[in-house]
């Protein structure tokens, strides 16, 4: 129960709660964007520019290309709240396709208050990341090298079953991000594995969900994605399956639960006379889909030392907050940058997207 209870009890109490689930740990936290660019290392290594734009965040060591060795090594800054998160994070970006045929990105903004947590109110662009474990048996972080893929840039269709608990959307009806304080991915009614079909006056949110099983041998694979597997109880849930499921024989190590959790402000671009006459949404992904589908998340893991372990057995952490773990204040965070390696506009109003 852990996703649906300490949520429900943050968003009660907006305090954080004491020793929650015995040794379960739930980091919640933002991460400013240090880069929006058309690079993909774990995808398209060494490719100046990749198919599509992305936007990232973490540390500094993001590159065209990045070497399979201990990332916190090669990073002297982060744009994450904890000083000892030197990973990298990235995802699809959001356009606006006006009436005219042009296109404009999509700003992504910062986060509601949860855990009393003002660091993750107050990033520049970027999103939240989080990190769970359901404190049943040992969840094992990862090593440095690892990496993995979750999502398909080519995808516009439904892949499989049970894709919503892997990657979903979640129209905000108004302001205050639309008084939202469901668990992701599982309201029926609320969130969608499509882009939402009608106007959100708060804004849309982007959930997506790694796996949280590992063949225990190999930091990566050729697709990215076969050295990781979701549970055998199925796709994911957010009721304690999500990370106590039991992990295929082929899996057998239970790693953290990441999800990334991603706020796109489209209340600029809510007047109807710029929306498309046949009624149809207005929003693409910056893979070319507007279906939404396509969304996919990229994680190269670079956390120091063993931070990522303590946290895991317990810390204790929740939210924004981990004992012995270092914080930044939003300003240092904002400021750790890496520069475009493909230099090209991608904020101004554009004849066509990057790449597509
Ligand atoms: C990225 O890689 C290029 C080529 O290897 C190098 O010149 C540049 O300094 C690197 N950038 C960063 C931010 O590490
Ligand atoms: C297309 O429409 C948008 C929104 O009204 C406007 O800002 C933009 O300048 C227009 N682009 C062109 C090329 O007319």
């Amino acid at each position: 129960m852990i996703w649906s209870s300490l949520l429900a009890f943050a968003a009660l109490t907006q305090a954080v709660p004491q020793g929650a689930g015995g040794g379960s740990t739930m980091l919640r936290f933002g991460c400013s964007q240090i880069v929006v660019d058309r690079i993909d290392p774990l995808v398209n290594p060494d490719a100046i520019p990749s198919p599509h734009m992305h936007q990232v965040i973490g540390g500094n060591a993001f590159n065209a290309s990045i070497p399979s060795t201990d990332v916190a090594g090669l990073a002297s800054c982060t744009s994450c709240n904890f000083a000892d998160d030197f990973s990298n994070y990235w995802t699809a970006n959001l356009y606006f396709k006006a009436r005219n045929g042009s296109y404009k990105r999509v700003p992504q903004v910062p986060n509601r208050l949860l855990f009393n947590d003002k660091f993750t109110t107050q990033t520049q662009g970027g999103f939240v990341v989080y990190y769970v474990s359901d404190g049943k048996g040992k969840v094992t972080a990862f090593k440095p090298g690892f990496r993995m893929l979750v999502g398909d840039a080519t995808a516009r269709a439904k892949v499989g079953t049970g894709r919503k608990s892997q990657s979903c959307f979640r129209c905000y009806s108004g302001p205050n991000f639309g008084g939202d304080n469901a668990a992701p991915c599982q309201d029926a009614k609320l969130d969608t594995e499509t882009l939402p079909s009608g106007q959100c006056l708060g804004g849309i949110r982007s959930n997506i969900l790694y796996p949280t099983c590992w063949d225990g041998k190999n930091l990566d694979s050729p697709d990215h994605k076969s050295h990781v597997a979701y549970p055998t109880g199925g796709p994911h849930t957010f009721d304690g399956s999500t990370t106590g499921g039991a992990c295929p024989s082929t899996h057998p190590v239970k790693i953290p639960q990441i999800m990334l959790e991603i706020v796109w402000d489209t209340t600029k671009f809510n007047n109807k006379a710029d929306w498309p006459a046949d009624g149809s949404q207005p929003f693409v992904l910056s893979t070319g889909d507007t279906t939404g589908y396509s969304q996919h998340g990229d994680y190269v893991f670079g956390w120091k030392g063993d931070a990522l372990q303590k946290a895991m057995d317990g810390g204790p952490c929740q939210g924004a907050k981990c004992a012995n773990l270092k914080v930044l204040t939003p300003d240092t965070a904002s400021g750790c940058k890496v520069p475009s390696r493909y230099i090209e506009n991608f904020d101004g109003w554009l004849d066509k997207l990057p790449g597509v």
